[in-house]
């Protein structure tokens, strides 16, 4: 199988939402969720959002996280109609935007009804602590946690509503991993192959581990415009701009040129361009 998506078939956008710390009690767990879409239906669109969330984003920061999905049409698995992105969150500013949402947008690829098998992979790396102290190991821990939903488009399904979908809802917890993240670091030993920095933080194997709570995951209207105004902007700024681009959409795009300025009350980053090929 081989998926070539164009390089302005899709944008990445982070948006950033608004200050909250939801989960107080367990601010030792980081929580990676998917936020949309999940095991509904939807109309068609020509630009379909892919939405993620960290919860207790700061403790994300020293764990090397890494987003990767496919979407797959459920009835031709075989045939090259879907999409697939990878997240590299490596200049994502973690520290003071929770939930933290990493979004991406595909172009025409969802314009069509069908069904679509999304399946992701969540990564992150930790301290080998007990190696590491007593010079054992070069290895950091690697985990991770896969999971998948099935999404219809279907074109007398109510258009997407991000708001609706993640308020007054509860959501399976398979749609999110909980990681309890320490307050331990350490430095990472010379030699050890890690693209992550120079510390490493160390998690809790502690059993149970927490559940994950993904339904705690709130878009809310600010959020939804600060995603479009980026989506808009991005697209002011390419080539091939939109005619209806208006100096607003202009000004929004100079200031998602500088990370952390303030778009509509919230933060939006425009984190990456590029072609994403997979066999
Ligand atoms: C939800 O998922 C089930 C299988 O897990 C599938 O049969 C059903 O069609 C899905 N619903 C929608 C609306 O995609
Ligand atoms: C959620 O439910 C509460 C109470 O019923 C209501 O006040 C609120 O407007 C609802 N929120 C949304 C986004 O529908
Ligand atoms: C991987 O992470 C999951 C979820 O936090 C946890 O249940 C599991 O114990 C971890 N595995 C290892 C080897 O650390
Ligand atoms: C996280 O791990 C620590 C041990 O390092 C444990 O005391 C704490 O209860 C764990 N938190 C949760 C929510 O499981
Ligand atoms: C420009 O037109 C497109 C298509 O009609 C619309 O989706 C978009 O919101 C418009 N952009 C602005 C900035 O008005
Ligand atoms: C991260 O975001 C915070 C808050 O918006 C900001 O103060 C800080 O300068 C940012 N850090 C970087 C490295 O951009």
């Amino acid at each position: 199988m081989r998926f070539s998506l164009a390089r302005e078939s899709w944008f990445l956008v982070a948006c950033i939402g608004a200050i909250v710390n939801l989960n107080a009690a367990a601010a030792s767990v980081l929580e990676v969720d998917l936020v949309f879409p999940r095991n509904e239906t939807y109309a068609p669109t020509t630009w379909f959002p892919v939405v993620f969330a960290f919860q207790n984003a700061e403790r994300a920061r020293l764990l090397n996280p890494h987003i990767s999905y496919t979407i797959r049409n459920w009835d031709n698995m075989l045939g090259n109609d879907g999409a697939s992105f990878s997240h590299d969150l490596r200049l994502a500013n973690w520290s003071s935007h929770d939930p933290y949402f990493v979004c991406n947008y595909f172009h025409d690829v969802f314009a069509k009804e069908g069904r679509w098998w999304l399946t992701w992979h969540v990564t992150w790396e930790s301290c080998n602590e007990v190696a590491f102290s007593a010079g054992l190991s070069r290895d950091m821990i690697r985990n991770s946690s896969s999971w998948s939903v099935l999404f219809t488009t279907d074109n007398s399904a109510p258009e997407i509503d991000l708001v609706a979908v993640t308020n007054n809802k509860t959501c399976p917890a398979e749609l999110g991993v909980a990681i309890n993240v320490t307050d331990r670091t350490m430095a990472v030993p010379f030699g050890v192959d890690w693209s992550g920095g120079d510390t490493c933080a160390v998690v809790a194997s502690s059993t149970p581990t927490p559940t994950a709570n993904p339904s705690q995951v709130k878009v809310d209207s600010v959020v939804v415009a600060s995603m479009s105004a980026s989506l808009a902007a991005t697209l002011c700024r390419g080539i091939d701009a939109p005619a209806n681009c208006t100096n607003d959409d202009e000004s929004v795009a100079q200031q998602l040129v500088v990370p952390g300025v303030s778009v509509v009350g919230i933060s939006c980053v425009l984190a990456a361009f590029g072609a994403f090929i997979f066999f």
